[in-house]
């Protein structure tokens, strides 16, 4: 399967294009352009026989294209071709300029003129009651995979038309299409579809043999030709759902409905036999978009903002009352709009809900966004992903219980871990030295960490793999392999994937694979399927337990009759959808929630979440869920090309390419976790092909819409770049810099026009590093040139993660085999107490380490950039922590204050420790083999 598509260059003349939607947009500018230059030229003039071929080379290439979206329709677009034909140009460029009009100002979408009707257009939209029209009636496209006459398919419109009725909430089109194929080719292709109705019968192949079409069919698996032709409805219908899981599916048939709904009816929303429900599903097609659309909270919230109530509750703003009574404050409503305080209210009833016991709206609210992210249940939070974070660890974690986490993660876990009183194993990311960030843990640490803790006997301990995914960089991982293989050494295993970045991915059919909730669903699956437990048969025949470079070696899968599916993701909507600020989702896929987490999640919702949570982040939830569920493959997809084309246009630049270079897959995930040995994801000859080969195979992807720009060539570092160039010069905004680099962030809510900006920008920032550089003296010069020698080739290397002090080591103190787990509770609460704790700055620590003495951390020491812990509670300082630090370069070092350095733990305080964790141990120790005997 691909979603994005490349061309062959020496098939199609349009292989420049980077995807079918930009060659559909560009082939239509082209069209009129030609026809318009045409209309133009004398007859015998000699370049119309170049512009005719070209006209025609841009008609064969639309021709597809069109036919699988509603406008401009298959008898507008013959038209205009016979018009061509014959030679009336004038008429031909009239329509064609039309079509291209209504196409990009979308128009077409307007209710009252969408269909072809008399071979009118629609017109532009003008007025304003238009706009409303349109707003209060959105439109949609529905497909229909049928053979059938060019007859057939005009009564099947007019049958439609006819149906329309001026009370409907939406108003749709359709498209026809004939084949198996076609059908999958539609669902990519046209975002403007929301149904598919499959009706009984239809050949397989495409007639379109357009190479660059067919590359959508990647992964549809050969021999399906050979399946009789009343299975193929329900394939089909299962197909698309992996593809585009919003979208409702219908069958008609004249097999035996009750049989075929008894194997496919999970798939389709509703089958019908035969002609005899067309009122029915036209009703269906209408109310299954009218699900997707309602927002249950929102709505809510809009009813009861106008409603009259009198307010002897908390809140004097609710409803604006303190503001409409107030002299000096007036602004804050003329700012924001009354309707922002008329729906601020604390009432939890009055058709209302209340989030820490929902029974009503948000309840169905919730529901609703659990069905869009695929979880089996959602929980809002109004408080961000830093507060989901701490919900799901609270809720799964016991104290003493083990976890493994990426110590690279956001700081909401290290201090949600403090709370839960967790055994925290850090797991190592691999480094990337020239950019001092890091890259995502490798499946092979933590398996490694996995049969450490085995063989030390504490592997039942072990509760979490908690991991990011994707990183703030955008590295994603193969989620599926990871579960599969940690699952094989611990089948209960709890895994909660930090999706702050990520919630987008849900939407889009080459990132969703590597979702939480995605991999879940497949899994559970998976695990029931007969061919799974022959595979895991042969795998357990063959797998020696105790031979563990063996079982590094190789990919580790679980035994399903043991296996258990825990799955937790924490998704920031705000961040990559639409949502206000803090507007966060838990996403639960855990098989054993009922039994083992509902009452530790609901107690651990009621510590963190407010007992005033925010009415607008909740309705804002609901509709970035609605937004998702009805628009959000389109909107992922043109982000996906405006990365693309702010990667390119860098790329192609000859003064941007001296200065700059975004950096792809090949230069952020090294070689061998990239199995595919994809070095970048698109280019000129092969198009989005890496891309989608990369993502389904290789152990990292990368996000291209996460643009990080390598910076060094300009003797700028990071933070200086971000600071004085982007921001105090051109008021560009980014988040996140390192010693070299900068990051961009495109999200889908990213213009062209904002992309043209940052590339103007860009260009000026080179054109004045050329001037400045013109400008220097000889000592500036040599200057700079250190600077740029400093930061594109000499790279502090990133430490790893030290060790936790024996002080704070409990168990694994006294054992033979060192694990990596460390109480960092103990740590944090034991820093409290300011006699514990000395200081020592950066020159007095490196003599003391060398002196022999082990210097702990009392403080979390963060850095910004990178932003990751360097230093945490308990743990020991390296000379390689300390040389990073020196060579940073940094200003902002939370944790460590520059005038008296890092906050350390005395010695007579880590003996005092050391000796009560040694008495401890020994306690439990000798109770264990008391139980044991
Ligand atoms: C990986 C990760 N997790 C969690 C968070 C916290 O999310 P929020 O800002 O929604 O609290 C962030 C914030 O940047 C993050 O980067």
């Amino acid at each position: 399967m691909s979603a994005g598509v490349s061309f062959d260059k020496s098939k199609n003349s349009l292989s420049r294009h980077r995807s079918v939607w930009e060659m559909r947009s560009e082939s239509w500018i082209g069209l009129v352009d030609d026809l318009s230059r045409l209309v133009a030229l004398p007859p015998d003039h000699p370049e119309r026989q170049s512009r005719l071929a070209h006209i025609n080379e841009l008609i064969a290439a639309l021709v597809p294209i069109e036919s699988y979206w509603a406008f401009p329709g298959g008898r507008v677009f013959a038209d205009l071709c016979s018009w061509i034909e014959r030679g009336e140009l004038a008429r031909a460029h009239q329509t064609a300029r039309r079509i291209h009009r209504v196409l990009v100002a979308r128009t077409y979408r307007h209710e009252a003129s969408s269909l072809e009707g008399e071979g009118e257009l629609p017109s532009q939209i003008e007025t304003e009651s238009e706009r409303q029209a349109q707003l209060s009636r959105p439109y949609f496209e529905v497909l229909i995979v049928d053979e059938m006459s060019a007859s057939e398919e005009a009564a099947l419109r007019r049958r439609v038309q006819r149906k329309r009725h001026a009370e409907d909430e939406f108003v749709f089109d359709i498209v026809i299409v004939p084949s198996f194929e076609d059908a999958l080719i539609a669902t990519l292709v046209n975002f403007n579809l929301q149904a598919v109705v499959i009706r009984h019968g239809f050949p397989f192949r495409s007639i379109y043999s357009d190479d660059m079409l067919r590359r959508f069919l990647d992964g549809v698996q050969d021999g399906i030709e050979t399946i009789p032709e009343f299975e193929r409805g329900p394939l089909l219908g299962r197909q698309i759902a992996r593809l585009r899981p919003e979208l409702d599916l219908y069958l008609v048939t004249d097999m035996k409905v009750e049989d075929i709904a008894a194997t496919a009816g999970e798939v389709f929303k509703r089958i019908f036999f035969g002609e005899e429900d067309h009122v029915e599903l036209y009703g269906a097609i209408m109310q299954g978009v009218g699900e997707r659309y309602h927002t249950p909270f929102f709505d809510a919230l809009r009813d009861y903002a106008k409603q009259p109530t009198g307010v002897f509750h908390a809140l004097p703003l609710a409803r604006g009352k303190a503001i409409l009574n107030s002299s000096w404050i007036g602004d804050l409503s003329q700012f924001y709009g009354m309707n922002l305080f008329m729906a601020e209210t604390s009432a939890t009833s009055g058709g209302l809900d209340s989030l820490l016991d929902p029974v009503g709206p948000l309840k169905i609210a919730q529901e609703h966004a659990a069905r869009a992210f695929g979880a089996r249940r959602t929980y809002f939070a109004t408080n961000g992903t830093s507060t989901c974070n701490k919900i799901v660890v609270q809720a799964l974690v016991r104290p003493d219980d083990i976890v493994l986490v990426d110590r690279n993660c956001h700081k909401s876990h290290h201090y949600g871990l403090v709370l839960a009183g967790a055994q925290v194993a850090y797991l190592d990311s691999y480094p990337l030295d020239q950019y001092s960030m890091y890259g995502a843990v490798p499946i092979r640490h933590i398996k490694e960490q996995l049969l450490t803790f085995k063989r030390a006997g504490t592997l039942d301990r072990v509760r979490m793999v908690l991991l990011t995914n994707c990183t703030f960089d955008g590295i994603v991982y193969d989620v599926e392999r990871v579960m599969l293989e940690c699952l094989a050494i611990k089948p209960d295993l709890v895994f909660l994937w930090d999706e702050a970045w990520f919630a987008f991915a849900r939407c889009h059919p080459v990132y969703r694979p590597r979702t939480a909730m995605a991999t879940a669903a497949r899994l559970a699956e998976m695990f029931k399927d007969p061919s799974y437990a022959k595979r895991y048969e042969e795998f357990a025949a063959s797998v020696d337990w105790d031979d563990e470079e063996a079982l590094l070696e190789r990919q580790l899968i679980p035994d399903p009759d043991k296996v258990r599916i825990r799955a937790y993701a924490t998704h920031s909507t705000h961040k990559t959808l639409t949502a206000l600020r803090q507007g966060s989702m838990i996403h639960v896929w855990d098989q054993d929630f009922r039994d083992k987490a509902e009452e530790a999640f609901h107690e651990a919702y009621m510590t963190h979440t407010s007992t005033s949570p925010n009415y607008q982040i909740l309705a804002s939830l609901d509709v970035g869920r609605r937004q998702v569920e009805l628009e959000g493959y389109e909107l992922v997809q043109r982000q996906l090309e405006l990365a693309m084309n702010l990667r390119d246009q860098v790329q192609a630049h000859p003064l941007l390419k001296r200065y700059f270079r975004f950096l792809a897959v090949g230069d952020l995930v090294p070689l061998q976790h990239r199995e595919s040995g994809v070095e970048s994801y698109f280019n000129e000859e092969t198009g989005w092909n890496n891309f989608e080969l990369a993502w389904r195979t290789d152990e990292f992807a990368l996000d291209p819409t996460r643009a990080t720009l390598a910076i060094g060539a300009t003797g700028l570092d990071g933070d200086t770049f971000k600071n004085k160039e982007l921001m105090d010069k051109y008021g560009i905004q980014i988040n996140k810099t390192s010693r070299n680099t900068v990051l961009f962030m495109t999200n889908i809510g990213s213009t062209r026009s904002a992309v043209a900006y940052l590339i103007e920008v860009l260009v000026k920032i080179a054109r004045d590093l050329d001037r400045r550089a013109a400008d220097m003296s000889s000592i500036e010069r040599r200057i700079h040139a250190k600077k740029v020698r400093s930061l594109t080739l000499e790279h502090p290397p990133l430490p790893d993660f030290s060790s936790f002090h024996r002080a704070f080591r409990g168990d694994n103190l006294t054992s033979n085999t060192q694990t990596r787990n460390g109480d960092i509770r103990s740590a944090f609460f034991l820093s409290y107490d300011d006699s514990n704790c000395e200081y020592v700055n950066m020159m007095e620590a490196s003599r003391a380490i060398q002196a022999g003495r082990e210097l702990v951390s009392a403080l979390f020491v963060i850095p910004y950039p990178p932003g990751f812990p360097i230093l945490v509670p308990g743990q020991v300082i390296s000379m390689e922590i300390l040389q990073f630090m020196s060579a940073l370069d940094v200003h902002e070092i939370h944790g460590y204050r520059p005038d008296l350095g890092f906050r350390i733990f005395s010695e007579e305080a880590l003996a005092r420790t050391e000796e009560r964790t040694l008495a401890k141990t020994t306690v439990i120790q000798a109770q264990q083999e008391a139980m044991q005997n």
